[in-house]
């Protein structure tokens, strides 16, 4: 530790008050399941938090059937300026419940309370805003004569954004006019339940949103219930694969947003120090689980040691440890398996023969954790400049020319984001023309906006979300023609052009 060193600044769990036990929550109201429980435990220091219900088939059932019922009866008959009331309403309770759905989120996830409170959750807040203003828009933005909601929606998030993937599903279902059962991770169900709370909260009508949680079998009833019209999926992409295998052939409409493996491209006429802290955010944020991390950094072989050398110093100012503590900028790693997971591919990476630094700092007794890594002289065919590490591993390649790196940049199965940093604007818009990913930032790395459409190709996955784009997934593909039943002339002439 250095001369300048900090005092433990932890926010407080005073604000959480959290119950033993939560059942599932299935037509407006918490109901024991008929699965059994599974316990909810901090990755900081593996100890429990609350018991969770295990969603079983038939407790799956339950959920499809209220969302049917909730979409003929209520939902699917609302006017989208009611709608749009709902969620309104809903995005100030996130806000007025900021700081204990923060603490919540840092409890369970293991992610550090800065990024808690001032990303995810305002992130959240921000999602419901803007699809509160489509739900009445949806006749006019070029999304066909008569825009319709899918029906029931099956919807399954990850461990690494449980709340802000949560409001990534949530929100533009509902602004189409679609009902939602929706499966939170096994590691991080707690937010999804206190966000139960604020439905019942904004009185949201029974059945409109289910929350049904489990692990992977109680996803995979999700997804095959002959009930659901539409399945969103986000997490791992052999879990995508599987997904798109079931439902091919149903009717179900389905996106999937998977993994990836981006370029962070650093050209030699970047901004240094901006590019030092874009790297740092590209990687380290959220111990870097993140799908659009910016796991591999292409830079420019004539700044490479100036490169590294600064950004060894930079993260050895990183501070690891209480994801409650204000102060810190690393958290838990969320799971032992994940754990194990980032061990066992930065030994692969040793082994194949990258060179491997790790940033000095006191690991703690107790909980899962990993300190910030970084590979260099990693070649394009080792196994950590192919597959998602999904942890707080940096692997550098170098590059001489653009069209080297735009070349190593798209030798990826994935392609879901990638970042530009350089001086010159004409070669930021050149280059970002050629990589084939989803996103392309410039001279900045993970900023999300709820306006602004993500996604992937390739084993990323397909269909967007954000935007005016995220909404299309969530309505039934524009007619083509009308049924030639009545005569022309007597059709009106929105049933014409439709
Ligand atoms: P996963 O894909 O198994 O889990 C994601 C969600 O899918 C969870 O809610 C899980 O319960 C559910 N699920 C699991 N099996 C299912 C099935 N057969 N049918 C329906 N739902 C199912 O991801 P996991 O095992 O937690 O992480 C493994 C790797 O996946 C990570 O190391 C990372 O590389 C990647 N991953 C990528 C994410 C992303 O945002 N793109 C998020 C989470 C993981
Ligand atoms: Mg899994």
């Amino acid at each position: 530790m250095g001369f300048l060193d900090y005092a433990p600044a932890p926010e407080s769990r005073g604000i959480l008050t959290l119950k033993d036990a939560y059942g599932l929550f299935i037509d407006g109201e918490f109901v024991d399941g008929t699965g059994g429980t599974f316990t909810t435990i901090s990755p900081a220091d593996e100890s429990p938090i609350a018991e969770i219900a295990l969603g079983s088939d038939a407790d799956v059932d339950a959920a499809v059937a209220a969302a049917r019922r909730a979409h003929t009866k209520v939902w699917g008959k609302m006017s989208g300026r009611d709608r749009g009331k709902y969620l309104f309403r809903i995005a100030r309770l996130v806000q007025e419940r900021a700081r204990e759905l923060a603490v919540a989120e840092s409890l369970d996830n293991g992610k550090p309370i800065k990024e808690s409170r001032d990303v995810d959750v305002p992130l959240v807040a921000a999602w419901f805003f803007y699809y509160a203003g489509w739900a009445d828009k949806l006749d006019y933005a070029g999304l066909g004569a008569d825009p319709r909601a899918h029906g029931v929606a099956g919807q399954i998030i990850p461990w690494n954004f449980p709340l802000l993937m949560l409001a990534w599903k949530l929100a533009p279902a509902l602004a189409a006019g679609n009902t939602v059962v929706l499966k939170p991770a096994e590691t991080t169900p707690l937010t999804a339940l206190i966000f139960a709370e604020i439905l019942q909260q904004a009185d949201l009508p029974a059945g409109v949103v289910n929350i049904v949680t489990g692990a992977g079998a109680t996803g995979a009833a999700l997804v095959r219930h002959p009930d659901v019209d539409k399945v969103a999926f986000t997490g791992s992409t052999a879990v995508g694969r599987e997904i798109a295998r079931t439902v091919a052939g149903t009717g179900k409409s389905v996106t999937l947003e998977l993994g990836g493996k981006a370029a962070n491209i650093v050209f030699d006429d970047a901004p240094i120090d901006q590019a030092i802290e874009g790297i740092v955010n590209g990687i380290f944020f959220n111990q870097g689980h993140v799908c659009c991390a910016g796991s591999r950094l292409l830079v420019q072989e004539s700044i490479h040691d100036e490169v590294i050398d600064r950004l060894k110093t930079r993260l050895s100012t990183l501070r690891l440890g209480d994801p409650l503590d204000k102060n810190t900028d690393i958290g838990a790693i969320n799971s032992a398996e994940q754990l194990e997971r980032i061990r066992m591919l930065t030994a692969v990476g040793e082994q194949e023969g990258a060179q491997r630094w790790t940033a000095e700092c006191a690991i703690p007794d107790k909980g899962f954790w990993f300190a910030p890594t970084v590979f260099t002289r990693v070649e394009a065919s080792h196994r950590i400049a192919r597959e998602e590490v999904f942890g707080p591993v940096l692997s550098v390649l170098t590059f001489r020319t653009p069209a080297e790196a735009i070349a190593k940049a798209n030798n990826t199965p994935y392609g879901l984001s990638a970042g530009i940093w350089s001086d010159k604007g004409s070669r930021i818009l050149a280059v970002a023309d050629k990589l084939r990913a989803g996103v392309v930032w410039a001279n900045t790395f993970n900023r999300f906006d709820p306006s602004s459409p993500f996604g992937g190709y390739k084993e990323s996955g397909y269909g967007r979300e954000g935007g005016r784009h995220g909404l299309t997934a969530y309505l039934k593909p524009a007619l083509a023609a009308p049924k030639a039943a009545t005569p022309i002339a007597r059709r009106t002439r929105k049933e014409v052009t439709r």
